[in-house]
């Protein structure tokens, strides 16, 4: 298995960086490919691990996808009757796999998916998702590890709440009203950037859904959506987790193509601990050679501080001096990175769903194991801080999605290795 291996410290880091395609759009709208009628084309795609899995699970359903990776363009034309099967094996690899339950039931108004499963961040559960699709006039049974889902007489509009905000809920639900028959809202809905992304490309091939309120949004079903080319958003959690790499390091750099606005709670947090940041259209620059103060936060759904983003951050604030606080409310698992950081030498402790940050002078480089893909960066961060040479373990996590993890370290001036 493959390992990363960085001596440390690393001098500061320097320079710029562009920001790649966000991979939570990127997922979502190649699943919602397979509501439209002809070829879609999707640009600024991140190829990173998942977006290539969700790309075979395209193909195993029956989608002609076309990768062309230096272009950063995916094409997908439907030209058959998709297959209604997202089997076992495509699933237990990417759990974003559930999104093509949406584009199915709206397109052909069943389908059968293997169940997903636990995952690493804790027990993620898709009943919001299947409560939901009930609402949509379908029914529901889970047989041999797999829900087969159906509407008999079609997707029908009416009402769903969802009882916690859900990202990838809200985006199979909007994807499986748009070809159904009448009017459809959707309350307390995502408002998450990669969310807006997918809606703007639904409406683009000709869907009809409006933000009616906040959280509220109103579908009129239309008969087909038409092939049409969206370009992806740039990766707001990739943005943030270079900055902190600024902020652990005392450095100097500038992140080009991503929209500031979609770092509204994180950019906040970095000017309250002390970064000087300028922000010129879709660039952001930070210097964190100032002495920087600890901060608390919460983890909110957007347009709060992201769930993803605590990880590096958490990193970053262990050379803060003072006491921090991070409190977690999306996912049960999101501090798989303390017990690594704390191997070397960091002083996080955790109560409930608070991980507690006192700031430390030093860190040391030590052998690591990541657990899931936030967690890679966030101890590559520990170990660009600690003196002496960390081994990373595990690092596919990283790669599922942080695009060219390592050429753009080396770009900011750190000194990172991969073996065998
Ligand atoms: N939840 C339920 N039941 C459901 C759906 C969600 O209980 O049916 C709970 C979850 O367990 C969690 C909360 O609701 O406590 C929010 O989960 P959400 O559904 O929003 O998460 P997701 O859509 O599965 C997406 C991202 C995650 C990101 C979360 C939160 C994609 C493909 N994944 O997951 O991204 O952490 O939203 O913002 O968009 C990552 O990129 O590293 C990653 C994990």
């Amino acid at each position: 298995m493959e390992k990363f291996i960085i001596k440390g410290p690393t001098p500061s880091v320097r320079g710029s960086l562009d920001c790649s395609g966000a991979k939570n759009s990127a997922l979502p709208l190649m699943a919602s490919s397979i509501l439209f009628n002809g070829t879609v084309i999707l640009r600024n795609i991140p190829f990173v691990n998942d977006v290539k899995k969700m790309s075979d699970l395209l193909i195993s359903l029956g989608s002609r996808v076309e990768l062309f990776e230096k272009k950063k363009i995916i094409k997908i034309t439907n030209k058959k009757k998709h297959k209604l099967v997202v089997p076992f094996k495509l699933i237990s690899t990417i759990r974003a796999g559930v999104l093509a339950m949406g584009p199915l039931l709206g397109k052909y108004n069943r389908c059968s998916t293997a169940m997903p499963g636990g995952c690493s961040l804790g027990d993620r559960g898709i009943g919001f998702h299947l409560e939901g699709f009930k609402k949509l006039n379908c029914k529901y049974k889970v047989r041999g590890g797999y829900i087969n889902i159906t509407a008999k007489n079609g997707i029908k509009g009416n009402t769903y709440k969802f009882p916690k905000v859900s990202v990838t809920g809200t985006s199979n639900l909007v994807m499986a009203s748009v070809l159904g028959n009448g009017t459809f809202f959707i309350k307390n809905a995502s408002r998450e950037p990669e969310v807006l992304d997918v809606i703007k490309f639904l409406k683009n091939g000709g869907a009809r859904i409006y933000f009616i309120g906040k959280r509220t949004i109103k579908i009129i079903g239309v008969k087909k959506l038409n092939g049409c080319s969206h370009e992806v958003i740039g990766d707001r959690i990739e943005a943030f987790s270079y900055l902190c790499a600024a902020v652990i390091t005392k450095g100097k750099i500038k992140i080009n193509k991503i929209n500031p606005k979609n770092l509204y709670a994180e950019l906040k947090i970095l000017k309250k601990m002390g970064c000087d940041l300028s922000i010129k259209g879709s660039s952001i620059e930070i210097n964190a050679k100032k002495k920087l103060k600890p901060v608390k936060i919460k983890t909110l759904p957007f347009p709060g501080f992201a769930t993803d983003n605590s990880p590096p951050l958490i990193a970053a604030l262990t050379k803060v001096k003072g006491k921090s606080e991070i409190q977690e409310n999306i996912f049960s698992q999101r501090f798989q990175c303390v017990p690594e950081l704390n191997k070397m030498g960091a002083l996080i402790s955790i109560k409930k769903n608070k991980a507690i940050i006192i700031g430390t002078d030093k860190l040391y480089g030590s052998e690591c194991i990541s657990s899931d893909l936030r967690t890679t960066f966030s101890i590559i961060l520990g170990a660009l801080a600690a003196s002496g040479t960390s081994i990373i373990n595990r690092i596919y996590h990283g790669f599922r999605g942080y695009y060219q993890l390592e050429k753009k370290l080396k770009k900011i001036g750190v000194k990172i290795k991969r073996v065998r």
